[in-house]
């Protein structure tokens, strides 16, 4: 499904000619400031008889849409509340443009126009809000057909105008709209890896997705294939691999943006595993299918990748994703083998569902010989995490206090907020085991803490934050601007961290 189209223009609501026309008010506001009366008036005080009314007063979530009959040049006019000025922030915006978008497409409009809102988020710019509104259309319209017959809801909405009343902010609006359209296009590509199923999302499809990014933004690409894992001594990985007939790959995206091409670079991690049977412990079989998203940190930062390049940032990225399938079989782990890591560490695999701190811990190895300035890894990590957060926190581990506070940030400006938990060595207990230099997993309590402690263990002195993704990275219900299912969140904390950081 083509991506919605986004474009800012100077112009007014009582004059622009379109399908519908889309005005976001907050709860109990009034009409809009700027052009609401000349609008009302050219509806023969229809807006203000519908405020009156309170059939409609701007509660978030709330849409009302009606029929000019030709008093205006726009076929139909769109309400969408905002809520309370005073709780109005950037998610706030996001979510009426979630909102807004589901109902131009219900009336089967293929274009829309919407106006500016009159009040803004405090300290909001053009440019964030420019940005919120092109990311809740984009994201909102969101749908994964590539495998129906039928297209449920029609072609889709394939255009949006942002209205603009003077020129002076529109060139902040596009720059707006610009990096708006860069993170919501990243998202819908990580939606889009996450719902293909695991039969087509192997790790070798993981990596054709990757070689297609490479050459599309001029990256540079390396693949490591099961041999050279063999050669470097990445036996955390390969023993996860071992039972799959899919072979593993080792994947790294180098983008220099930086004016020195040697300033050291941000390394972002993806745990991609490609489904998660749990190997030889092997999980119970309700929601199973739900492990074919597994792979999102993986996706995520190769998406996060290609937004980097694509908008130019001026530093230097690099993306690894240790790929692979966890499978039961012949040659699979048992629980209680020894693999050895590419840091020289031995685990003792006393689960072999817990995998994805053994892909991980050699992907950290192999990042840390970047001497990263920051190294971020994401991960669909723990069920402790969907316990401890449930459904609206990213679980952050980090060893750099500036370093967290930037993707704490990132994460508040996103709309996809971490909350931190403690990395305490006491917790490591858990992790001894009696053959090994430790074990994989950390027994009953704080699960979630006991395997980033365990990544921990292979990051060297790099300043490194962790975030644990599972819960968040799938909706058992859909929201305003988030589907049912995969939902790409984390991919736009990190380009806005990333962002941010070439600010
Ligand atoms: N991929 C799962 C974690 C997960 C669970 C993600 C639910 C999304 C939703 C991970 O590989 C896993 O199986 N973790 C185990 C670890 C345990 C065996 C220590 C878990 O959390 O049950
Ligand atoms: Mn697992
Ligand atoms: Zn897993």
């Amino acid at each position: 499904m083509p991506i919605l189209r986004v474009h800012a223009k100077q112009g007014h609501v009582d004059t622009e000619t379109t399908d519908a026309l889309v005005l976001l008010l907050c709860e109990g506001e009034g009409l809009p400031k700027e052009d609401g009366a000349i609008l009302d008036r050219a509806l023969g005080g229809a807006l203000r008889d519908l405020l009156q009314s309170q059939e409609f007063d701007g509660k978030a979530g709330e849409v009302v849409v009606f029929h000019t009959h030709g008093k205006i040049p726009a076929k139909r006019l769109i309400l969408v509340g905002l809520g309370k000025k005073h709780d109005l922030g950037l998610d706030q915006i996001r979510q009426a443009m979630g909102h807004a978008v589901k109902r131009v497409r219900q009336a089967k409009s293929g274009a829309f126009a919407v106006a500016l809102p009159s009040s803004v988020p405090h300290g909001a710019s053009p440019i964030d809000v420019g940005q919120t509104m092109t990311e809740g259309a984009i994201l909102g319209s969101y749908q994964f057909t590539t495998y129906r017959s039928d297209t449920p809801t029609g072609k889709g909405v394939t255009a949006m105008t942002v209205l603009a009343p003077q020129k002076d902010h529109l060139r902040q609006l596009s720059e707006g709209i610009r990096r708006g359209v860069a993170t919501a296009e990243a998202t819908v590509y990580v939606r889009d890896l996450c719902n293909h199923p695991s039969n087509v999302m192997t790790p070798t499809r993981i990596a054709s997705e990757a070689k297609t990014v490479a050459k599309e933004v001029g990256v540079n690409l390396k693949i490591l294939e099961q041999k050279e894992m063999e050669q470097l001594g990445m036996g955390a990985l390969l023993g996860v691999a071992k039972g799959s007939h899919e072979p593993p790959k080792f994947i790294i995206l180098q983008y220099h943006g930086a004016k020195n091409k040697n300033d050291r670079p941000v390394v972002l991690v993806g745990k991609t595993i490609t489904f998660d049977t749990g190997g030889i412990s092997l999980k119970p079989a309700e929601n199973m299918e739900q492990m074919k998203a597994d792979m999102t940190g993986g996706a995520e930062v190769l998406a996060a990748m290609r937004a980097a390049a694509r908008l130019k940032l001026p530093l230097n990225l690099i993306s690894i994703l240790p790929a692979a399938e966890n499978m039961p079989g012949g040659r699979a782990m048992r629980p209680g083998d020894v693999v050895k890591t590419l840091s020289g560490k031995t685990v003792e695999v006393q689960n072999t569902d817990a995998e994805g701190r053994l892909i991980l811990s050699d992907g950290l190895t192999y990042a840390t010989r970047f001497k990263p300035a920051a190294l971020i890894d994401i991960a669909t990590l723990t069920g402790a995490c969907v316990v401890a957060l449930g459904q609206f926190a990213i679980g952050m581990f980090g060893t750099d206090a500036t370093l967290k506070d930037a993707v704490h940030k990132a994460g508040l400006r996103a709309g996809e907020r971490v909350w931190e938990m403690p990395l305490w060595d006491e917790y490591f207990e858990q992790l001894r085991s009696d053959v090994a230099d430790m074990r994989n997993i950390g027994g009953r309590g704080g699960g979630m803490i006991t395997a980033a402690l365990f990544l921990s263990k292979f990051v060297g002195d790099a300043p490194w934050v962790h975030l644990d993704i599972a819960s968040t990275d799938w909706s058992e219900r859909e929201r305003a601007y988030i589907p049912k299912g995969p939902t790409g969140i984390g991919t736009r904390l990190l380009i806005q961290f990333l962002i941010n950081r070439s600010l």
